[in-house]
């Protein structure tokens, strides 16, 4: 075999703080379904959205070398708040030894293309929005999109409860989309993995005179994309792959989540990160 051909079918590694970065390992696997996936959520340092920068850091290059030793062809950042926290510093770290994507980059670049010169909302956690990562893409762009941020720290937690869709979930999205940081937003990126879960409920408050944007889907079409021209695409085997799903805390009630944020349940294997 080939070092280009044995590497290609290499797995994709994701990470993310939770099992909430399984919405963007669906929408990979829905995408490219010969890719084999190894995914890390660090549920022992959840959420982290309420983390300092400097911890997220450490806690991303720890999981790279996991990744790294678990021979991943690229690294797919699949969660906001590490996507602002450590993108460029895990990138740096991991050199060539594979490719580190990120859920952030995909995104500005479609809002860049359909949005210029709008004014365009985004709501995520408090780290991704303190970051102002995403006004430094878009200012970095420089195709006038006049973004408009607002920190929702209760909907992922709201999310992770199954609080989708009755009169308290409801309530807490109409009280942060009303308020007066968002007005006259044209479109609203949903900056955070849980939130393509509420998309239904976003959509339905603002009565189709606000694009919803759910990155997921941005994401997995430019992982897609740099495979292909890298020729790194997995070629189909004769069975489906058999991805890998570790978490660095196990409890039962995360597992029943991965029904909801991978649309399946899938299996957790305990992976003691930290001890
Ligand atoms: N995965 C995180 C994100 O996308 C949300 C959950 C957390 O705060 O850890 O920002």
């Amino acid at each position: 075999m080939s070092d280009a051909l044995s590497r290609a079918n290499r797995p994709i590694g994701l990470f993310d703080s939770g099992i909430g970065g399984l919405t963007v390992a669906r929408a990979v696997a829905q995408r490219l379904p010969h890719e084999r996936l190894v995914y890390f959520g660090d549920t022992a340092h959840l959420p982290y959205g309420d983390k300092s920068t400097a911890a997220i850091q450490a806690y991303a290059v720890k999981i790279c070398d996991l990744l790294l030793r678990q021979q991943c062809k690229a690294i797919l950042i699949a969660c906001n708040s590490a996507s602002a926290a450590a993108y460029e510093l895990v990138r740096e770290y991991v050199g060539s030894k594979a490719r580190v994507l990120n859920v952030i980059d995909p995104i500005v670049a479609h809002v860049g293309r359909h949005f210029a010169g709008r004014t365009v909302g985004l709501i995520g956690t408090k780290q991704t929005v303190n970051s102002n990562v995403y006004k430094k893409k878009f200012d970095a762009l420089d195709v006038g999109v006049d973004l408009h941020s607002l920190a929702t720290p209760l909907l992922a937690p709201m999310i992770e409860e199954n609080f989708l869709a009755n009169a308290v979930s409801n309530d807490i999205i109409a009280s942060y989309l009303a308020n007066p940081a968002l007005a006259g937003i044209e479109a609203l990126v949903l900056a955070c993995t849980h939130y393509p879960l509420i998309k239904p409920q976003i959509d339905a408050y603002y009565q189709g005179k606000v694009a919803v944007l759910d990155a997921s889907e941005a994401v997995a079409a430019h992982t897609a994309a740099y495979l292909a021209a890298e020729n790194l695409l997995a070629s189909p085997g004769p069975t489906p792959p058999t991805h890998h799903f570790y978490v660095s805390d196990y409890t039962p009630a995360f597992e029943e989540s991965t029904r909801l944020f991978f649309g399946q349940e899938v299996q957790l294997e305990l992976y003691p990160l930290w001890e």
